[in-house]
C-alpha cells in the first residue's frame, strides 16, 4: 500500500466530529480547552486538569477541595473486586485487569453512569486495584489503600509501600497531565463510538481500554522500555537501532499520526525523565534513551512521542513495565469520560459509510 492509500485507510486528516476538549493546532501544539500543555504541566495538578476536561474550567479553591474529597472517598477496593483480583492466574495481562475492574464496577446495581461520577469511581478504584494485584502477584504485602492527597502520590505509595518523595510525585503528576487527553486518537474514538450507541460510561471505558492496549497506541511505552533495556551503553544503542532500522523494524515510542515534526509533550516528559534519572542514579539509562533519540533523528528523521521518555520516567520511579500502559489508562480516564459527555450531548449515533470494493451484483449459485 503506498503512503497516500495508507493515510486514507488510516483516516488521516478526516474530521470525524467536533470537540471542545483539546486541539493539536496544525500538528505542532497541544492545548486542553485552550490551555497550553506546557503551562498546565508546569503549574497545575492532574486533579485540576481532570476537572478542566470534565467540567470545562479549571477549578477554584472550593471546587478543587470538593473534587479531591470526592476522589479520596472513591479510593476504595470493594471486597468482590479484591477477591477477583487475587483469583487471577499468574501472568494475566495488566490491561485485561484494567478492563476487569471497569466491568466489575459496571456490575454494581448503583454503577455510576454520569461522566464525572464514573471518572471519580474509576480514578479511585483503578490505581488501587492495579497496585493490589501487582503486589500480590509479586508476593509483596499489601500496605492498604493510600490516603495521600493526589492520584500520583497514592499510586506510588500503594505500589512501593512507602511514602514517595515529593519530587517523584511531581514527576508522575506531570506524566499524568500529559497523558490525560488527546483529541480523536484511537481509544478515544472507540469510547465515543461506544457512547454514541447510548451504552454506559463504564462500557465506553472498557472498550477504550481494549483499544489502548495495542503497541501502536498505548502499548508503545512498554515496548519502548523493552527496547531501551536491551542496551547497556549509548554505543550499543546506536548500533542496535541502526540494525533494527535496516531490518525495517518499527522503533516503538517514535513517530506520531499527527505530530510529524515532534510531539510537544516529549520535551516536557524528557526533562522530567532527566531529573528522575539523576535523582535515582539512572543516568546510563537516560543516556541510552538519548542515543536512540539521536539515531532516530539522524537516520530516519523521526522524533520521540510521549511514550518514549515516559517509559524512562516510569522506570526511574520503579514502576514495573507491565503497569506503564495501565497508568496511561488511569490518566486518560478523564479525557475519555469528558469525550463520552460530549458525545452524549450530541445525541448522534456514529455510523460512517464504507467504500465498497467487493464483487459487483451476481446471481446466487445453487447450493452444493
Ligand atoms: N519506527 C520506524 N519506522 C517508522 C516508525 C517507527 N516508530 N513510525 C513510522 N515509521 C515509518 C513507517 O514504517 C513508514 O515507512 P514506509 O513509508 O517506508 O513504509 C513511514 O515511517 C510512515 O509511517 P506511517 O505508519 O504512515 O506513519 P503514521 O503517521 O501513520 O504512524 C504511528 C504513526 C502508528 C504512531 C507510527 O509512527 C508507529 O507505529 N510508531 C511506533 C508506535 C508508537 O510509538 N505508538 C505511540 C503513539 S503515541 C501514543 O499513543 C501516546
Amino acid at each position: 500500500m503506498d503512503k497516500q492509500a495508507r493515510e486514507k485507510a488510516g483516516l488521516r486528516g478526516v474530521v470525524a466530529g467536533a470537540t471542545a476538549l483539546c486541539s493539536v493546532g496544525d500538528g505542532h501544539e497541544l492545548r486542553y480547552r485552550g490551555y497550553a500543555i506546557e503551562d498546565l504541566a508546569a503549574a497545575r495538578t492532574y486533579e485540576d486538569v481532570a476537572l478542566l476536561l470534565l467540567r470545562g474550567e479549571l477549578p477554584a479553591a472550593a471546587a478543587r477541595e470538593a473534587w479531591q474529597q470526592q476522589l479520596a472517598a472513591a479510593r476504595v477496593l470493594d471486597p468482590a473486586i479484591e477477591a477477583a483480583l487475587l483469583a487471577l492466574p499468574a501472568g494475566a495481562p495488566a490491561m485485561a485487569v484494567c478492563r476487569l475492574v471497569a466491568d466489575l464496577l459496571a456490575c454494581a446495581p448503583d454503577a455510576p453512569d454520569e461522566p464525572e461520577a464514573a471518572a471519580a469511581a474509576l480514578l479511585g478504584t483503578m490505581p488501587a486495584a492495579l497496585c493490589r494485584w501487582m503486589r500480590a502477584a509479586r508476593g509483596q504485602e499489601w500496605p492498604g489503600i493510600s490516603r495521600a492527597p493526589s492520584l500520583a502520590a497514592a499510586t506510588l505509595e500503594m505500589l512501593h509501600g512507602t511514602a514517595p518523595a515529593e519530587a517523584d510525585v511531581r514527576a508522575l503528576d506531570v506524566a499524568l497531565i500529559l497523558y490525560a487527553e488527546h483529541e480523536f486518537n484511537a481509544s478515544t474514538f472507540v469510547a465515543r463510538v461506544t457512547a454514541s450507541t447510548r451504552a454506559s460510561c463504564l462500557d465506553a471505558v472498557a472498550a477504550a481500554l481494549a483499544a489502548l492496549k495495542g503497541p501502536l497506541h498505548g502499548g508503545a511505552n512498554e515496548e519502548a522500555m523493552r527496547l531501551i533495556s536491551r542496551f547497556d551503553s549509548p554505543a550499543a544503542a546506536v548500533a542496535g537501532v541502526k540494525e533494527l532500522l535496516a531490518e525495517k523494524r518499527l522503533i516503538m515510542g517514535f513517530g506520531h499520526a499527527v505530530y510529524k515534526s515532534g510531539d510537544p509533550r516529549s520535551p516536557v516528559i524528557k526533562e522530567a525523565a532527566r531529573g528522575l534519572s539523576e535523582r535515582h542514579g539512572k543516568q546510563e539509562m537516560f543516556a541510552v534513551a538519548e542515543a536512540i533519540e539521536k539515531t532516530m533523528l539522524a537516520d530516519k528523521g523521526m522524533h520521540p512521542n510521549l511514550d518514549f521518555y515516559a517509559a524512562v520516567a516510569y522506570a526511574c520511579l520503579g514502576i514495573p513495565t507491565e503497569l506503564f500502559t495501565p497508568l496511561f489508562a488511569c490518566s486518560r480516564l478523564s479525557g475519555w469520560l469528558a469525550h463520552v459527555g460530549e458525545q452524549r450531548a450530541s445525541k448522534a449515533l456514529l455510523r460512517p459509510a464504507a467504500e465498497y470494493v467487493g464483487p459487483g451484483p451476481r446471481e446466487l449459485p445453487p447450493a452444493a
